[in-house]
Parts: C-alpha cells; structure tokens; sequence
C-alpha cells in the first residue's frame, strides 16, 4: 500500500501588507526586502481568523479538487507553529469546522519543515494501512508572533494555510520521505515565550540570526536532495518540479544552482506570500498545480527546513 495525493488547495487572507507599506511602520526600503529575500508582498489574516479557519478554506479547496467530501477524511494532520490555542489542536478544531467526528486528528509541529513532517507521518499511516484517506494541512498565521519593530524579522513572513489529501493507492504516489532534527541549533531560530500560571513568560516574538539560518538552510536542503533521489536510484536532472520551502528566493536559487536544477523548474511564490512556515509549501505546491506546471507522472521534490532545526524531503511521482 503506497499513498498518492489527489488533490490540493490554498488560502491567502485578502490583506495584502506591501514592501512599501513597511516603509512605514519600520526602517526599510522595498529595494532592501527584494535584493536580500526576493520579497515584494505578503498576507496578514484578519483579527479574529485563526490557524484553523485558514486551514478550513484549503482544505475545502483540495476536497473540492479530490472529488471527495470532509466525511471520506479519517485522518488529520495538520503542521503548524502557531496553532488557535494551547490544546486542543488546530487539527481537531479543523475538524470540527469540516464537521468530521470520526478518525484522528492532531497537530505536526516542527516549523517550516511542518509541511513535510506531516506529510511523511500522514504516509506511513496510510502505508500501514491504518487509515485510507488523509487532510495534511499546513496553516499559520506568524504575523501574530512576530516583533512588528525589529526590520530584521517583521518583513520575511506572512500568514496562509495549503492542504492536500493523501488517499491510498496501489502506485505511488509519495516515493519516499526523509526527516531529520539537530535540536543543537535550537538558538538560531525561535520564539522562546511560553504560558506559565496566566501569564506569558519569556519573549513571545521571533528571534534568529539571519545569516546562520542561511547557511544552515542551504547546506541541509542540498544534502536531502541528493539523499532522496539516490535513495530511490534517480538523478538530481530527473526531478521535474523543486518545490522548496519559501523562506528567501536566494536559499532556493542558491540550492538549485548547487545541485544543477534549473531555475525555470523551481517553483517560487516567496515573492508574493513571504515566509508562511509550514503552509509555505502546500501553497506553491497548489499554485504551480493549479497554472497546470505539475502534470501528471512528474516528478516533485518538496523540501522543508526551519527551526529545531529540522529539515526533511519528501519525493513524489505525480
Ligand atoms: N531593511 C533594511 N536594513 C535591514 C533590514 C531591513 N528589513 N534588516 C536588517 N537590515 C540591516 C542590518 O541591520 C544590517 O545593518 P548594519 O550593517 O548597519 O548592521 C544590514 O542590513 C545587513 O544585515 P544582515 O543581517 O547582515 O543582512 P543579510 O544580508 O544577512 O540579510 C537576511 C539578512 C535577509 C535575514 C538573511 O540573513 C537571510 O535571508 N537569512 C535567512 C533567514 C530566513 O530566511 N529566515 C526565515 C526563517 S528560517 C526558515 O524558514 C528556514
């Protein structure tokens, strides 16, 4: 028993926050955001919209796109950093809101490797054969966890919510899945506040050093492209689509050109979204899926890599 996706989807909040509208709130400039991330435009959810309620709005648009509907869903796994509450999961409370009340439900946190890490949870349970059809959401909204004075931060993420459901199927599908974690680098990228008898405790806002995380982020994207496709006897120039984690449009560049993609097969929308974490992903995934650049019997590579540090790949025949 293999998995294979049949459908995915996306939702963006409508305001849009420009580069030029940071100009006013924090020292930058539209030239420095675009030259050193790529970044033009992200989308902030409204007061009020919860991790859950964008991940309700994917997740109907990748039911929609897999002819099925929310009852035909047994399993949930949805990645997120900053979910509605402490507990329960945004999971649950998704599937509340779809009006599911069978099968499991229950959050993936490992940043913005998220994505990738609940994919590859949601495809062993299916290989296993303990559930048949699964939602894997990756929904955040970081604009709430975000320090809105310091320039270094504020302008790199965004909020969104991307979705897909993994149904099994005697081809794949997902052709395999590689998860790694070095919790030594733990101080490079975080957000150290915490819930502690009624009050917030420690800093609630981003904390990273910028060009560790760089560094990092190219090295491990590199080593788990070239561990994915050896793992299943393919090469680097068989891969038709690298759908890398939308943090900054130089990690990608410089991770494609490392490994001898071409541009033109990088899928990039950090540009629009900014960096939405663990939704970053689905999101191009459901964009270039949509334009009509994934066909089927492509070959995907999705990579995610973020705090913890974790990274990870998971390679897909469409
Ligand atoms: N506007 C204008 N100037 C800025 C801004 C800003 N928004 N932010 C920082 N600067 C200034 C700095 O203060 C510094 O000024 P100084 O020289 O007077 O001290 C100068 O720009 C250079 O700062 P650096 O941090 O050295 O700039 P760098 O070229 O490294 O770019 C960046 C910073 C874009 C954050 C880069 O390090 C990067 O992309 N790192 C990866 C971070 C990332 O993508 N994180 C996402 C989360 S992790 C993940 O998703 C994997």
């Amino acid at each position: 028993m293999r998995s294979r996706i049949v459908g995915t989807g996306s939702y963006l909040p409508e305001k849009v926050l420009t580069n030029r509208d940071l100009e006013s709130m924090v020292d930058t400039t539209d030239e420095w955001i675009v030259a050193r991330t790529g970044i033009r435009e992200r989308h902030i959810a409204a007061d009020g919209q919860a991790t859950s309620d964008l991940a309700l709005l994917a997740s109907r648009q990748a039911l929609a796109a897999a002819g099925l509907r929310p009852g035909d869903i047994d399993l949930i796994v949805l990645a997120t950093s900053t979910p509605d509450m402490v507990f329960p999961s945004s999971a649950c409370l998704l599937q509340k809101k779809l009006g599911i009340r069978h099968g499991a439900a229950f959050d993936v946190q490992a940043v913005c490797s998220g994505f990738v890490y609940a994919l590859a949870t949601a495809d062993q349970f299916i290989r296993s054969g303990m559930h048949k059809r699964a939602l894997v959401v990756g929904a955040e909204v970081f604009s709430r966890i975000l320090d809105w004075k310091d320039r270094g931060t504020c302008v790199l993420f965004g909020d969104g919510a991307g979705a897909v459901v993994l149904e099994a199927s005697a081809e794949p599908g997902i052709l395999s899945a590689h998860l790694h974690a070095d919790g030594a680098y733990a101080d490079i990228l975080n957000t150290p506040g915490h819930v502690c008898a009624g009050k917030v405790l420690g800093d609630p806002t981003l904390k990273m050093d910028g060009g560790a995380v760089f560094k990092l982020a190219v090295r491990v994207l590199e080593e788990c492209a070239r561990e994915a496709v050896e793992a299943n006897g393919l090469k680097l120039s068989d891969i038709d689509w690298f759908v890398a984690h939308q943090a900054n449009v130089r990690i990608i560049t410089h991770t494609a050109k490392k490994l001898g993609i071409a541009p033109e097969k990088c899928v990039v929308t950090v540009d629009r979204h900014a960096n939405t974490s663990a939704a970053s992903i689905p999101l191009a995934l459901d964009v270039a899926a949509r334009d009509g650049r994934i066909k089927p019997g492509d070959l995907v590579l999705m990579e995610g890599v973020g705090g913890g540090f974790t990274w990870g790949s998971v390679l897909v025949r469409w």
